[in-house]
C-alpha cells in the first residue's frame, strides 16, 4: 500500500522533532549553565559508550545547514525543545539573553522557511542547581519551571505555533527517579512519585501562566504512551497488565484529564504516593489544546514479567515494532478521556546503520516501520479519532541518552566526526509522502 497525504484529513501536519541536549552540543556556551544530563554523563557506567551531549550533533552552529535540510526534506512543522540552562543557568532569576536569542534565531529561520515552529519547554536537561536543591522532588522547582515558561512564552509565544510544558513526565520522574536509568539516576520509588506530582503540578503552573499571556500558541503536554497487553486472559496476567497500564500511563492521563490519581495504584503504591496539597490536582487538570502522544512499542505483560514473543520484529533498542498498538491506543484515548486533538511528536525507530560508499544510507528497516505506523495513524483517523500531526522522530542521529551515540534514529545519518548529514533511504521516503519535492529514484 502507498500512502499518500490524501490518506490523512485536510491539513495534517507532517513534521519531524529533536530535542536540545541530544543535538545541540556546545555545552558550555554563551553562557549555559550545567544541567543534570551533564553531571550524569560524566558519572562513570551511566552512558553505555562513555559519552557526553557536549558536541552531539553541533547543531548550535549548524543550525542553518540543518534548517536548509528541513526544507529540503519537506516538513511542515519542525518539533524542537529549549534548553532551561541555556535561559536560565541556574534555573531561576535573571535571564541570559544569548540563550533565548538562539532559540528566536532557530524560530526565525523556520519561519523564513515556511515551517511551523513547535516548541517544548522541557525534554530533561533540568538546570543542575535545582537538581542540588533536589530537582523535581522538591515541589519549589514545579514553580520555577512555571516562570521559565512564562519568560519563554514572552519572548516567542506569538511566533510559535506550539508550545509543550513537559516532554515524557514519565522519564523525568519513573525512569529517573524509580528505575535509575536517566539522570539523576536514582532508585527510590517514593521520590519518583514526588518527582512525577511535581512535574505534572510544574506543568499545570506553566499552562495557567502561559495561558494568561494570550499569545495564540496552542498550550499542552507531551506523554509517552506504551499500551500494556495481557500475555493472555489469565486473571493474574490481566492484573499485571493494569498495572503496567497505571504505572506507564493512566499516572499521568487521569491527573491530565480527570483531575484525580487512578485508584487502583494509588492502593498499590502504597506508603510512596506523593503529597498532594489543596487545588494540585485542578491546576494539573487546566485544560489542554492538545495533548502529545510519544510512541514507539507495546508491552506485552504476563504475572511473570514482560514477555518478548519470539515471531515478533525488533529495533536495535530491543523494542518491539507493533503498529496496532499505536491504533489501538488511539482510539482507546478517544474512548476513555475528553476528547482533545492529538499530535503524535514522536514516533521512529533505531536500527544499525552504515554510512557505505552509496550517496544515500539505506535503511529499509526504519522505512517500513514509519510506513505501517503512519497507516496505523491514517486508521485511527478513519475511526474518529482527532489526530492533527505526526513527527518522526528523529530527524537526526543523536545523543540517545544512556545509550549514548550507539543508537540511530535519524532520518539523517550523522558522522560524528565530520558533522556531515547524509540522507537515509527512510528520509527521501518521507520527502516522496510530503511531495514538495522529487523523490530520489
Ligand atoms: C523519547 C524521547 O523523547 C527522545 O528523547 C528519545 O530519543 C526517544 N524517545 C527514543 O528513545
Amino acid at each position: 500500500m502507498t500512502l499518500t497525504r490524501k490518506d490523512f484529513p485536510q491539513g495534517f501536519i507532517f513534521g519531524t522533532a529533536t530535542s536540545s541536549y541530544q543535538i545541540e552540543g556546545a555545552a558550555s556556551e554563551d553562557g549555559r549553565g550545567p544541567s543534570i544530563w551533564d553531571t550524569f554523563c560524566r558519572e562513570p557506567g551511566r552512558i553505555h559508550d562513555g559519552t557526553s551531549g557536549d558536541v552531539a550533533c553541533d547543531h548550535y552552529h549548524l543550525w542553518p545547514e540543518d534548517l536548509d535540510l528541513l526544507r529540503e526534506l519537506g516538513v511542515d512543522a519542525y518539533r524542537f525543545s529549549l534548553a532551561w540552562p541555556r535561559i536560565q543557568p541556574t534555573g531561576s532569576g535573571a535571564v541570559n539573553e544569548k540563550g533565548l536569542d538562539f532559540y528566536e534565531r532557530l524560530v526565525d529561520g523556520l519561519l523564513e522557511r515556511g515551517i511551523q515552529p513547535y516548541a517544548t519547554l522541557y525534554h530533561w536537561d533540568l538546570p543542575q542547581a535545582l537538581q542540588d536543591i533536589g530537582g523535581w522532588t522538591n515541589r519549589e522547582v514545579a514553580h520555577r519551571f512555571a516562570e521559565y515558561a512564562e519568560v519563554v512564552t514572552r519572548r516567542l509565544g506569538n511566533r510559535v505555533r506550539s508550545i509543550a510544558t513537559l516532554n515524557e513526565p514519565w522519564c523525568s520522574s519513573l525512569l529517573s527517579y524509580d528505575i535509575g536509568e536517566h539522570a539523576p539516576g536514582l532508585r527510590d520509588r517514593r521520590l519518583a512519585l514526588a518527582a512525577a506530582h511535581h512535574l505534572m503540578l510544574g506543568h499545570g503552573e506553566a499552562m495557567q501562566a502561559m495561558r494568561a499571556l494570550n499569545t495564540g500558541a496552542d498550550l499542552g503536554v507531551v506523554l509517552n504512551l506504551t499500551p500494556a497487553y495481557p500475555a493472555s486472559d489469565r486473571p493474574e496476567d490481566l492484573a499485571a497488565a493494569r498495572f503496567a497500564d497505571g504505572y506507564a500511563n493512566r499516572w499521568f492521563l487521569d491527573p491530565v484529564f480527570r483531575g484525580e490519581y487512578p485508584q487502583d495504584m494509588w492502593e498499590a503504591f502504597g506508603a510512596d504516593v506523593p503529597e498532594v496539597q489543596a487545588g494540585d490536582l485542578e491546576t494539573i487538570r487546566e485544560p489542554l489544546d492538545f495533548l502529545g502522544v510519544n510512541y514507539y512499542t507495546r508491552s506485552l505483560v504476563s504475572a511473570e514479567g514482560t514477555q518478548k514473543p519470539a515471531q515478533a520484529q525488533y529495533t536495535h533498542m530491543d523494542w518491539e515494532v507493533y503498529p496496532q498498538g499505536l491504533s489501538d491506543l488511539l482510539v482507546r484515548l478517544n474512548r476513555e478521556y475528553p476528547a482533545v486533538p492529538i499530535y503524535i511528536t514522536e514516533n521512529g525507530a533505531a536500527y544499525p546503520d552504515e554510512r557505505g560508499s552509496g550517496e544515500t544510507v539505506n535503511d529499509p528497516d526504519r522505512l517500513a516501520y514509519y510506513q505501517a505506523h503512519l497507516a496505523a495513524v491514517a486508521d485511527a483517523t478513519r475511526q474518529g479519532v482527532d489526530v492533527r500531526g505526526y513527527f518522526a522522530w528523529s530527524m537526526l542521529d543523536n545523543f540517545e541518552w544512556a545509550y549514548g551515540y550507539s543508537r540511530r534514529f535519524g532520518l539523517f545519518y550523522v558522522d560524528y566526526q565530520t558533522q556531515e548529514r547524509t540522507w537515509k533511504t527512510s528520509g527521501r521516503w518521507y520527502q516522496g509522502l510530503l511531495n514538495r519535492a522529487p523523490v530520489a529514484a
